[in-house]
């Protein structure tokens, strides 16, 4: 689609989404019947990741619940707001609900680095322990101060290198190679350290800067990597596991505070479902898509050992040194808690 035709689009949405507000009324509000709304959940990821299974169970909840009266509209890979202009929107109130990866908000709150830490948290179940513990959910809802509230964290998994230029299996291996990242100082240093540059790109202009060549790797789950094709344009995977991608949920008080408890009950009870299958699911559709990038041929995937891990381990280790004072020791003690180090 020419940019012309899509800019007037998107500004016709625009418009559209503001005249009708989140569509509450102000009568069913009043009373306890359950208001009649559309609530947009917005992301970047595709149709096939935890991210969109969970905000699908929670749409199929809503609804049914609701009895139609709630509508819940998704809106995946990036189609509507993107990396650049999702959390504006939020603030705004033009949508309702978020789940960017975390990692997205250290510009707000340096705390949000903690699933950046290298090696820090093993698998799902490890960070979900800690964001559903105290530290965890006070990072989280620390964003009041724009009006937004951080409910829940849903997880995808593991990090994953992938680049165009050769096989990684040492630290050494990354010397002279540029990675896209998520953004923020703290995956600077990580690449820094193993003495290679860093550019924060957003996720939807992601394939393009693979394929031409405006960075020659990148990190990501491997849902996210085989949903989005990008094995297909790089040649080499090196399964490490070394940092992760996790998400907050969040929503606006603007449009948290306009629901009477009818309604509250049925959108809590439906973000719950989401909670239940974006946890549920993760795992298995990272399996899943590891299955298929290995199958597709393109790339070659190279498992580390124990040793080899440790190797960047170790490698990584100042980063703890820095960043134990940014994000705050008592935080970093409770995500070592959990994960048993
Ligand atoms: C990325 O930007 O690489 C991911 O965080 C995207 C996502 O939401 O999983």
């Amino acid at each position: 689609m020419k940019k012309g035709v899509l800019l007037v689009l998107v500004s016709f949405t625009l418009l559209i989404l503001v005249a009708c507000g989140d569509g509450n009324s102000a009568d069913a509000q009043e009373n306890d019947e359950v208001q009649k709304m559309i609530i947009r959940f917005v992301h970047v990821v595709s149709e096939n990741t935890p991210k969109h299974q969970g905000a699908l169970a929670m749409k199929e909840y809503i609804e049914e619940a609701s009895d139609g009266t709630i509508r819940m509209e998704i809106y995946p890979n990036s189609s509507l707001f993107g990396d650049q202009d999702e959390y504006q929107n939020l603030v705004a109130n033009n949508i309702q609900f978020i789940a960017p990866a975390l990692t997205k908000f250290v510009g707000n709150n340096p705390q949000f680095n903690i699933s950046e830490m290298p090696f820090l948290f093993e698998n799902d179940e490890q960070a979900i322990e800690f964001w559903d513990g105290e530290k965890g959910q006070e990072v989280l809802g620390s964003l009041q101060e724009d009006g937004v509230l951080g409910l829940s964290m849903w997880p995808n998994g593991g990090k994953h290198l992938t680049n165009n230029k050769r096989a990684i299996t040492s630290p050494e291996d990354l010397k002279g190679l540029k990675f896209r990242t998520q953004g923020g100082q703290l995956m600077d240093m990580i690449y820094s350290t193993l003495k290679a540059g860093s550019e924060s790109i957003p996720f939807d202009e992601l394939y393009t800067a693979l394929d031409q060549g405006v960075v020659d790797g990148q990190e990501n789950t491997f849902s996210n990597i085989e949903s989005k094709k990008f094995h297909e344009v790089q040649k080499y995977m090196t399964v490490i596991n070394h940092t992760r991608v996790d998400y907050a949920v969040f929503t606006n008080t603007k449009f948290w505070n306009s629901m009477n408890d009818a309604t509250r009950e049925i959108v809590e009870e439906g973000l719950a479902k989401g909670t239940e299958v974006a946890r549920a699911e993760a795992l298995t559709l990272n399996e899943q898509a590891l299955e298929k990038i290995k199958a597709a041929g393109t790339t070659e995937v190279n498992e580390l050992t124990a040793e080899q891990v440790d190797a960047f381990r170790e490698v990584l280790q100042p980063v703890y040194a820095k960043y134990e004072e940014i994000i705050g020791a008592d935080v970093i003690d409770a995500a070592l808690k959990v994960s048993n180090h």
